[in-house]
């Protein structure tokens, strides 16, 4: 498709093809331009395929400047979603309506669960071997969804399928830095569950550093509702873009990594998952060490506290209730 093609490299030999064709769906949006910025310098991208219903043009045009070895080519509208799509390894989507002020993210659903099933639907039919980084929100539903419009197509792999609730991971990093006067970069907390208010649990136990009960308090509330800080402060423009699209990159860029052999690197993400089986939850995020084929080992939750083992309680119902609207949305008559 020659419009798609205008801002590729002009030599695109064989020598320089290192790296995965990444597609970006939604790359216009608040999320996907930084993103889009910062998968344009990741040296394991040879590719970089942007997406979205309008404006993507422009912003192709505009990151193809930048001097790094890949090739940037954008794609507007349904009818040009295959091209976008085809020959992908990777597909990022973070197309999709963000909050206001006063909404949860399930108040998204209506819109967002449409936008992404007619996505996911393209990915089936045009790269159905591709790994699926869902940002889109509810997270907790639509990464059922996509697992259920694959099951349809007859080509769902759990091992390709992510929720990104890196955003978490990130947060929480920074909040407990800001606490204990530590480098944020250097604080690792297991963030386990979904990707909305009290499904977010934070596990604070396993850090290594000790917490009073009133900080244990304060930062798992403020990890779970984290989100809502920036929604406020927006004023009605919109959620995290800018933070979210680093914790997006980062997440790509650990699975890229993976696939080219990479060993050892975990993340915690929202898969198809034993963890929480026996409490009828299909979906959970914990560690997960990601592999040449995505999802290699799905680590256990470990250790909880016995103020974490209330978290859990409480957010199994609403993760419960989240899956089963995402499943029910594809599998309605
Ligand atoms: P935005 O409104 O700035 O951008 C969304 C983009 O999606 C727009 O460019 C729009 O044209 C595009 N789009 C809409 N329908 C489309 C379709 N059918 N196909 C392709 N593109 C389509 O929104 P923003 O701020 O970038 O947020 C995007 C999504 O990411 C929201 O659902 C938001 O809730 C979610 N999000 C997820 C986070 C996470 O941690 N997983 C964190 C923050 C936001």
């Amino acid at each position: 498709m020659l419009a798609s093609r205008m801002f590729a490299r002009g030599f695109a030999s064989s020598s320089f093809q290192r790296g995965a064709k990444v597609a970006v769906l939604g790359a216009a949006g608040g999320i996907g331009q930084p993103l889009s910025l910062l998968l344009k310098l990741n040296p394991h991208v040879d590719r970089l395929a942007l997406y979205d219903i309008v404006n993507t043009p422009g912003v192709a045009a505009d990151i193809s400047h930048i001097n790094t070895n890949s090739v940037v080519t954008g794609h507007k509208g349904p009818e040009q979603l295959g091209d976008a799509l085809k020959d992908s390894q990777v597909i990022v989507i973070p197309a999709g309506v963000p909050r206001k002020p006063g909404m949860t993210r399930d108040d998204l659903f209506n819109t967002n669960a449409g936008i992404v099933k007619t996505l996911a639907e393209a990915a089936a039919k045009y790269a159905p071997k591709a790994h699926l980084l869902i940002i889109a929100n509810p997270v907790n539903s639509t990464v059922p969804i996509v697992a259920e419009v694959f099951k349809k197509a007859g080509v769902f792999d759990p091992s390709r399928l992510f929720g990104v609730t890196t955003l978490d991971v990130v947060r929480a990093s920074t909040f407990v830095g800001q606490v204990k006067n530590s480098n944020p970069e250097e604080v690792k907390v297991h963030v386990i569950g979904g990707h909305s208010g009290v499904t977010i649990m934070p596990l604070l136990s396993q850090t290594g550093i000790k917490f009073s009960q009133d900080e244990i308090e304060k930062l798992t509330h403020r990890i779970q509702f984290g989100g809502d800080e920036v929604v406020k402060a927006k004023d009605g423009t919109g959620s995290a873009t800018l933070s979210m699209a680093q914790a997006g990159a980062r997440f790509t860029d650990s699975l890229l990594r993976a696939l080219a052999g990479e060993k050892g690197i975990v993340e915690p993400t929202y898969v198809k998952s034993h963890v929480a089986e026996k409490d009828g939850v299909e979906y959970f995020s914990t560690n997960v060490e990601l592999g040449p084929n995505g999802v290699k080992k799905i680590h256990d939750i470990g250790p909880v506290s016995d103020y974490e083992k209330k978290l859990y309680e409480a957010a199994i119902p609403e993760l419960k209730k989240n899956i089963a609207k995402g499943v029910q949305f594809v599998n309605k008559a």
